[in-house]
């Protein structure tokens, strides 16, 4: 793995270790956009609370490079395309990686610019893969 991505990954391991993080995640998201709030609308919260955390998890993997985690990936790619369980037009990212970012500001405690420069890198990784796969 790469110094940047276990940099990330450590980083990610003190977001969890607090509590609320995902939620305040979530907050974040949804008011940035009206269109992603309805998204939300009838969602059951302790299980995509889980879910999100599988899957930053297995796009963390995915940005150091390593493939184990390909078809994980796909399979969330699939559900945010336009065919999708969940479609995301590709334009609401951006918000995404904001507000997971801005919140590891918030819950990081050694959270510096240049790991908030890395871990845009890494979310970027991610939402690229599935905004090619929309
Ligand atoms: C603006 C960006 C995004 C929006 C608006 C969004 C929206 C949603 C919505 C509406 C659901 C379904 C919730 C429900 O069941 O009610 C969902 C599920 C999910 N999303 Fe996203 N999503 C976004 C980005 C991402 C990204 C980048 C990831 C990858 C880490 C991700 C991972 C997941 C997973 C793992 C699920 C659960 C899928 C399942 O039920 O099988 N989402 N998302």
């Amino acid at each position: 793995m790469s110094q940047f991505l276990a940099d990330v990954q450590a980083s990610y391991g003190r977001c969890l270790k607090e509590r609320g993080f995902i939620t305040r995640f979530y907050e974040l998201l949804l008011e940035r956009d009206e269109r992603i709030n309805q998204m939300f609308a009838k969602t059951d919260w302790s299980q995509q609370n889980k879910a999100l955390r599988r899957g930053i998890s297995i796009a963390l993997t995915f940005a150091g490079g390593s493939s184990i985690v390909e078809r994980s990936m796909k399979e969330m790619a699939d559900a945010h395309s336009r065919k999708g369980r969940a479609p995301v037009d590709p334009a609401l990212y951006i918000h995404w990686r904001e507000s997971l970012v801005q919140a590891v500001s918030e819950f990081d405690p050694r959270f510096n610019d240049e790991l908030g420069i890395d871990w845009q890198q890494a979310l970027k990784t991610t939402t690229d893969y599935f905004t090619a796969h929309y």
